[in-house]
């Protein structure tokens, strides 16, 4: 192994082209790939920015030519050469710098490599758990640097946009006490107060708003979020969240920041023109035409509701299950009638999983006559009425599920997704964003028996429905917005409530008692009396966004060191055992086994 001595990097490895032919330059990095062409033996080296093909020639230097035949993959390297043009019919036009190569005349070793654990000159399917135990290498990869290149511009477009808005950066605590999101906390215990414990902040929700009381009037902050929840491909243990604040505004300002903040990332990232305002759809309605409050807009296969026309048909399971107060709805898969058994099957055990006892199908012939199993129990009515509520037409598949509401809306919805990706409705490069407004401000959790926040116990009720609240709490609407992106809820927030009287109203409709306000909630409410303005703000998940951005299915992706689905890290082996003697000075007594 050599050391860099006296050589200087001149250029990174996208740069050379034909007009820098004859010059003299020096570049390091990594082997990519040999080949060795019977006396020439050519390298391309590979940095962060791109590829470079350079060429040890045994007439430029005899003794760089015969080290270079020890070269292997991922071995670092100085070399220092002459760039000239590529010979006739030998050029690259998918490389930046395909025109040209480099005519090496020092070669330094900078350090040597095993053999990779995997590839990294393509897009191999890798191992996830391979990928993220060998992150450093694994990031190594173009399309995986090209994520991390895509981090730092949408981050950087999104402060320079938030900045232009005279919005202040604030930091807030790390080390702080539980914060209502409605996920498990992770804890950190306290080693100077024993038996006392932190909490990582799920979002800096209550900070914000005591910044707003502060007078800080527009904060923003590009922030880690904790939450030990469940695992998904959008959902990580410690994510980050784009969130900001702002005081004397109401649902309409934010909607404005929002979408000019994605206008400015939409084109620093990818060069697209978004036309804001974006489309808004109300909680309800979202529900009712699509079974979920975040809707993929980008394709029709609306949900359509049958029960009032099935109500009475042959159908016993249908008639059960509207006496029990079910619903039916249907999907119409325009020109599936030619869909396989086997499809059917497929799909039937598709919907299952989200919960649906059944599928029933009915292919409309070109005749317009039915083919079904559950044709017969339907009278001609009630089969015409069934198709123009959908529109059905020759080549048409309809799909029904009867169910409760949830069941109902969920295995349509998933269904829904499911027949858009087999029939290709979706392209990555369509963006299709949604607000989804007027959420109930709270739902019933049948669990813990009572009503608990949809958004956290902050969010405003819209005050002409508070009469509500001792009634029909489920009917109460909140001022919270979710902003959607193909399906994904990328951000969400909500007008605050700012006075005291109000928040204590909402506080004993969470169930939430006297006591506990004064335990965990008595500084936030302490500060609603003491100058709070009208406040409210949003957050946006900066990886999901991200995520789309970079057309990839999962977080993991887009985030340099993330956790694996069981929320561990298999480079460092986090979470990992620690020191009896650790455990002890925290105040902590394990009685669990393989402690060391
Ligand atoms: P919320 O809980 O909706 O709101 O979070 C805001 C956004 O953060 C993203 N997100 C996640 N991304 C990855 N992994 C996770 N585990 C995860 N959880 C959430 C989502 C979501 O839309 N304090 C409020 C915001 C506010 O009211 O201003 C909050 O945290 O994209
Ligand atoms: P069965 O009478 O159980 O053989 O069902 C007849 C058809 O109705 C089959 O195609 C089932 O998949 C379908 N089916 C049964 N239960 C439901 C349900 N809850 N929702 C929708 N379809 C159902």
């Amino acid at each position: 192994m050599e050391s860099m001595g006296t050589l200087k990097r001149t250029h990174h490895c996208s740069i050379l082209n034909k007009g820098n032919i004859g010059e003299e330059v020096t570049l390091m990095g990594w082997v990519l790939r040999r080949r060795d062409h019977g006396g020439v033996i050519f390298i391309d080296l590979r940095d962060r920015r791109g590829i470079t093909q350079v060429v040890f020639n045994p007439e430029i230097n005899p003794q760089v030519h015969a080290k270079a035949h020890a070269l292997r993959s991922e071995w670092v390297l100085a070399v220092k050469g002459r760039v000239a043009a590529r010979p006739e019919g030998m050029t690259n036009p998918k490389l930046a710098t395909g025109e040209i190569e480099v005519m090496v005349s020092e070669l330094r070793i900078l350090n040597q490599s095993q053999t990779p654990p995997f590839p990294l000159d393509e897009e191999v399917e890798v191992a996830d758990t391979l990928r993220l135990k060998y992150r450093y290498l694994d990031l190594r990869r173009p399309a995986m640097a090209a994520n991390m290149v895509l981090r730092h511009t949408v981050s950087q477009a999104i402060r320079a946009y938030l900045n232009g808005q005279d919005f202040l950066e604030i930091e807030t605590p790390v080390l702080t006490r539980s914060t209502p999101e409605g996920a498990r906390d992770y804890l950190v215990p306290s080693r100077v107060n024993p038996g006392r414990f932190f909490a990582l902040p799920q979002s800096p929700q209550l900070f914000k708003q005591l910044l707003m009381v502060a007078g800080m009037d527009r904060y923003y902050q590009i922030v880690r979020c904790f939450r030990d929840e469940d695992l998904r491909a959008d959902r990580q243990p410690e994510f980050t969240q784009v969130d900001f604040e702002l005081s004397f505004i109401d649902e309409e300002d934010i909607y404005l920041v929002a979408e000019g903040m994605m206008r400015e990332v939409f084109q620093a990232a990818l060069g697209v023109e978004l036309s804001p305002p974006f489309p808004r759809i109300t909680y309800g309605e979202a529900m009712a035409r699509f079974g979920t409050d975040r809707p993929d807009m980008r394709f029709g296969l609306e949900l359509v509701e049958l029960t009032e026309i099935v109500k009475n048909c042959g159908l016993q399971v249908f008639r059960n299950i509207v006496e029990q107060g079910g619903m039916i709805k249907s999907i119409n898969a325009k020109g599936c009638a030619h869909y396989s058994r086997k499809d059917l099957d497929d799909l039937t055990a598709y919907a299952g999983q989200f919960g649906a006892k059944g599928l029933a199908w009915v292919k409309i012939k070109a005749d317009g006559q039915w083919q079904s199993p559950i044709a017969k129990f339907f009278t001609p009515e009630e089969q015409a009425a069934m198709v123009a509520a959908l529109g059905a037409e020759a080549d048409d598949l309809l799909f029904f599920v009867a169910d409760q509401p949830g069941v109902v809306h969920q295995a349509l919805s998933e269904l829904r997704l499911e027949l858009a990706r087999r029939e290709k409705l979706v392209s990555r490069d369509d963006f299709s964003f949604v607000w989804v407004t007027d959420f109930p401000l709270l739902e019933y959790d049948h669990e813990a028996k009572r009503h608990v926040a949809v958004h956290h116990p902050f969010t405003a009720p819209v005050e002409e429905d508070l009469p509500l609240l001792a009634t029909e709490p489920g009917k109460v609407r909140s001022r919270a917005y979710d902003l959607v992106l193909n399906g994904t809820e990328i951000g969400g927030g909500s007008i605050r409530i700012h006075r005291k009287d109000l928040q204590e109203t909402v506080f004993a409709a969470l169930g939430i008692t006297p006591e506990e306000i004064k335990d965990k909630f008595d500084f936030l409410v302490q500060a609603l009396e003491l100058g709070a303005p009208p406040h409210g703000g949003m957050a946006f998940g900066l990886d999901r966004l991200l995520m789309i951005l970079a057309g990839r299915d999962s977080i993991r992706d887009v985030i340099a060191f993330p956790k694996t689905q069981k929320a561990t890290c298999p480079l460092t082996e986090a979470p990992s055992s620690v020191a009896r003697k650790q455990l002890t000075e925290l105040g902590l007594r394990p009685d669990w086994k393989e402690q060391v």
